[in-house]
């Protein structure tokens, strides 16, 4: 074997393949020799590309005015007080008129919703305490005590669908069943502080009624151990 004559000929070889590469420059901004150009490039128009055919040029055209989305009815309310109070006599919670078990599910829906949505806000209890008023947001008024309590449920539901002052709508957040959900929730949370409040009433009721065993004048904390009750 000549190892000369193999090294001329890989020097060639080289030369050959290695050279062309160098020296020849590559465009990468023009598109390379394409296989089925047809698989690449759709002959359709894609969404939004624009679109001779259409006196405005684009390929996705709005939907006719008026059109309805699938399954959902349209509500005729404005975002105004008026409004709210013909919302409060009109809407009825869907779950109004479901079994407990069924309520109880929407009511623990409506937690989760709260828990995501709300507390920010109105805090965890529903008092209005949430981490961005105290930051400088206009505190909410509490949703155990306030006008809320009294407000027909419809009512509610328009505040989540349009917003109030500086309440925001959240229809773009929270589908309607939703909505229905956490106003069931809150509707639970102001139960349980009525019953609350029921509660501490009448033993401080009864606390005044009954007389105490030396001195009734006297409250509870000012006795000495032992007889507090
Ligand atoms: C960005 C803070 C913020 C978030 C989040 C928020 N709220 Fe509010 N909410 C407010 C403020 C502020 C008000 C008082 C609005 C006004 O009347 O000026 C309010 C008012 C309300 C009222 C009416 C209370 C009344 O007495 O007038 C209801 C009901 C209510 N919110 C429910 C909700 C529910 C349910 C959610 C979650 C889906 C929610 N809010 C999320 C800030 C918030």
């Amino acid at each position: 074997v000549n190892l000369t004559r193999i090294n001329i000929v890989l020097a060639l070889l080289l030369v050959a393949v290695v050279l062309p590469t160098l020296v020849v420059r590559v465009d990468y901004s023009q598109p390379n020799i394409e296989i089925l150009p047809h698989m690449k490039y759709s002959s359709a128009y894609d969404a939004f590309s624009t679109n001779p055919n259409f006196a405005n040029g684009r390929t996705l055209q709005a939907p006719v005015s008026g059109t309805i989305a699938r399954g959902d009815l349209p509500l005729d309310f404005a975002a105004t007080p008026e409004d709210a109070i013909r919302a409060g006599e009109q809407l009825q919670s869907p779950f109004a008129a479901v079994d407990g078990m069924a309520l109880s599910a929407a009511i623990e829906q409506g937690a989760e919703v709260y828990r995501i949505f709300c507390d920010t806000c109105h805090g965890a209890g529903g008092a209005g305490d949430g981490p961005v008023p105290k930051r400088g947001f206009p505190p909410p008024p509490s949703l155990l005590t306030g006008k809320s309590v009294t407000m027909k449920a419809g009512q509610l539901f328009h505040i989540l669908t349009y917003g109030q002052g500086s309440m925001p709508t959240f229809t773009a957040q929270l589908s309607r069943e939703n909505r229905w959900e956490v106003i069931e929730y809150i509707r639970s949370l102001q139960q349980d502080a009525a019953r609350k409040a029921a509660i501490a009433a009448k033993s401080a009721a009864d606390a005044a009624e009954r007389p105490g065993p030396e001195d009734e004048t006297k409250p509870d904390s000012q006795k000495p151990e032992g007889e507090q009750r």
